[in-house]
């Protein structure tokens, strides 16, 4: 296992702490540890609505705090049910726009029991940073979210 996701790992099993703190203290890990990671943020189901709410986040404030399903590239993951790599955001029509500085953006659904019920959303400044392993990376991560959610 890399030293990364160990440290992902401690935080995920780290007793009597909330979710929502261990949704934001995995931001701040990334936001530290990875340069080309310069917006990392979770979104979840708003209970029955076809809609995600903005939950914990590191990074510029955006104006996209409520994103109905179907809208932009976290819209689109929410029907889709796949991770989607964006190397090149002028490149996608169904885009919403946070920062004039992103570049590129991944976002990773989680599931409950089968059922799509957020993501993970990374931005980046930086134009096609993405690896495969860092795809493989939060598709691990968020399959040990789903265990604590
Ligand atoms: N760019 C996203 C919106 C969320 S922000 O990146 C924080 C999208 O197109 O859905």
């Amino acid at each position: 296992m890399s030293d990364l996701k160990r440290r992902l790992s401690t935080i995920l099993e780290s007793p009597n702490v909330k979710v929502e703190e261990k949704l934001q203290n995995i931001c701040t890990l990334f936001d530290q540890e990875i340069a080309y990671f310069n917006w990392t943020g979770f979104y979840f189901k708003n209970g029955d609505k076809e809609e995600l709410l903005l939950g914990p986040y590191v990074g510029a404030a955006t104006d996209h705090t409520v994103i109905p399903y179907g809208k932009g590239i976290c819209g689109h993951v929410a029907v889709s049910n796949e991770t989607f790599v964006v190397p090149d955001v002028t490149k996608e029509s169904n885009y919403l726009s946070c920062s004039i500085d992103t570049k590129s953006e991944i976002v990773v659904p989680i599931f409950k029991e089968g059922i799509n019920v957020g993501q993970i959303d990374i931005d980046s400044h930086k134009i096609d940073p993405f690896t495969v392993e860092d795809r493989e990376m939060l598709e691990w991560l968020c399959k040990e979210i789903s265990k604590i959610i």
